[in-house]
């Protein structure tokens, strides 16, 4: 693959000059006055997933750059080594094939994809057991506790509250990430081992928090009368070796070609099977895997994933943006954030291209985000009045699903209203963004809370809007296993198509070992003082410590 890197590119200096031309100071206002066919034009559909990005600082011309853009860094040939199973992950020559987790058995006749026996088989499995779990009566469990950290725990931690309404009403589901002993302690507390099932999940079976909290389980196990650990702990890992060597019989496994931040679609999401069942697990991998076929075969001006992943390098390359907030208008997506915050920072999060030569411009933005509404009562003032321009992402969610039966009467219509309320918000939140306020405009209106004391355009300065802010609207008709499904890998393939563009591997996080590593160091050091060799403020923290 000799695809050059984007700032090699004519479409590179093309977009620059775009840029400076009529990037820097395009006005969405006007650009919806001028053209009525704007919404239609800019909003795609994808598989569950309806996106307006019409709201976003870019024209047709912005869009026909872009996806030259794509082309001469031969975005579509990288996608199709990835989905073929080329090791694209040059770092650690592996491959990356999240994508095989979720491809359907094939049926007579037609050519299985990567790896499918192999995956089908634990997942049989995986679900097999499952369902004897599931069955409270006999198997007496009442409490999951999934032990893991980064991708072993946000995927799952993020799914099984976005689809609760789906899940297991005797089953509770507890995550366990931090070595800090105030996470696990909560837990305990309200456990006891008969009724427990411990998932020690870790791709590896080496990272700290992750055997920390698995020993710190283990005692409080035996130490409360816990007997057979055979049926209350299993694994989901690819070490199955070390797995065994800490007592568990039953491990789940998975592969290196499967990354950590992209494996809750392996046996990694057992803790999310376990909430929702087998049939909703499949319909989650259904949905994903709906969602690479569109990425796999859509036209490029249609495609989602390859839109979302332009826009974002439109914002960060050229308009400098630095960060991009989630707004998920549904409670249930409340570490979505979180979740994404792993996937794109650790994924695109580098300095050097492929070849390792430093790179001239930016990459990974901050992603950050709450759920709306609660985000609009903290941090949606700097969104709207702050130096900053942040491009805001909406999710939002036609249809609730409250998962209580038998609503009826007001509660259900208060539910409705409440409902309507949201998305009144969420639709608001946007339009407010990108129509502001002027000064005129706020000298017109009454304030009533205002103060008496201020001359009246003083007041109104504090009160205008610059307006003009971009955002992305997605729209789900329904929050069900399959539109998460299809939604979580909308976003893993915008990641991907950011990360190409930029010519960098977004599959290895070198940047999170010279910290293990120092910590290594540190650690039997805080035991016995001995500071040798430390720089000074580490030394005097160390001493503070002790
Ligand atoms: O420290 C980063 C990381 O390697 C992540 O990439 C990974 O998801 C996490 O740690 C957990 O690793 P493991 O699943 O091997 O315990």
């Amino acid at each position: 693959m000799n695809a050059p890197r984007c700032d090699r590119t004519e479409a590179w200096g093309a977009l620059q000059g775009h840029f400076e031309a009529h990037g820097r100071e395009f006005d969405l206002r006007e650009a919806f006055a001028r053209d009525p066919g704007r919404f239609d034009a800019m909003s795609v559909e994808a598989p569950e997933v309806f996106a307006d990005l019409s709201k976003n600082l870019i024209d047709t011309a912005t869009l026909h750059f872009l996806l030259d853009l794509a082309d001469e860094c031969g975005v579509a040939a990288r996608r199709d080594a990835m989905l073929r199973g080329d090791a694209i992950n040059t770092t650690e020559d592996r491959a990356v094939l999240h994508t095989a987790l979720r491809a359907p058995r094939a049926t007579s006749g037609e050519m299985p994809g990567p790896f499918s026996d192999d995956v089908h088989h634990v997942l049989d499995a995986m679900l097999g057991f499952v369902e004897t779990v599931r069955d409270t009566a006999a198997s007496g469990i009442r409490h999951v506790v999934n032990i893991g950290i980064g991708g072993s725990d946000l995927g799952p931690q993020m799914v099984v509250p976005a689809l609760d309404a789906f899940a297991h009403p005797g089953l509770r589901l507890h995550f366990v990430s931090n070595v800090d002993g105030h996470d696990i302690t909560p837990v305990l507390r309200q456990l006891n081992p008969a009724e427990t099932l411990f998932v020690i999940a870790s791709k590896t079976f080496t990272t700290q928090e992750t055997m920390a909290n698995a020993h710190a389980a283990k005692a409080w196990f035996d130490a409360n009368g816990g007997t057979d650990t055979a049926k209350h702990f299993v694994a989901t890992t690819t070490n199955v070796a070390a797995a065994a060597q800490f007592g568990i019989t039953t491990t789940f496994g998975f592969w290196d070609w499967v990354g950590g931040r992209y494996s809750l679609w392996s046996s990694i999401g057992l803790p999310i099977a376990l909430a929702i069942g087998a049939d909703h697990f499949r319909a989650l991998l259904a949905g994903a895997h709906a969602m690479d076929t569109h990425f796999a075969q859509a036209p490029a001006a249609k495609n989602l994933p390859l839109l979302l992943g332009l826009i974002d390098v439109w914002y960060r390359n050229f308009h400098r943006f630095t960060s991009r907030s989630v707004a998920p208008y549904h409670q249930g997506l409340k570490r979505l954030p979180a979740y994404l915050q792993q996937l794109e920072m650790e994924s695109n999060g580098k300095r050097v291209d492929l070849d390792g030569e430093p790179l001239p411009f930016a990459t990974s933005p901050v992603v950050w985000g709450e759920p709306g509404t609660n985000g609009q009562h903290a941090y949606f003032q700097m969104l709207h009045q702050g130096t900053d321009v942040i491009p805001v992402e909406f999710i939002l969610v036609k249809q609730p699903t409250h998962g209580l039966t038998g609503l009826h009467g007001p509660l259900l219509a208060q539910l409705d209203r409440q409902h309507t309320m949201l998305l009144a918000n969420g639709l608001a939140q946007s339009q407010a963004l990108m129509l502001g306020k002027s000064t005129a405009q706020a000298q017109a209106e009454k304030a009533p809370t205002a103060s008496k004391a201020l001359d009246p355009l003083t007041l109104a300065r504090h009160r205008t809007f610059p307006g003009n802010r971009p955002s992305t609207t997605l729209l789900l008709d329904q929050l069900t296993p399959r539109s998460l499904g299809a939604l979580i890998a909308l976003y893993e393939h915008r990641v991907f198509t950011s990360g190409a563009l930029w010519g960098i591997n977004s599959f290895d996080q070198w940047g999170v070992e010279l910290g293990k590593a120092l910590c290594n160091d540190l650690l039997p050091r805080l035991g016995t003082g001995d500071a040798n060799g430390l720089d000074a403020s580490t030394a005097g923290l160390m001493k503070r410590l002790r």
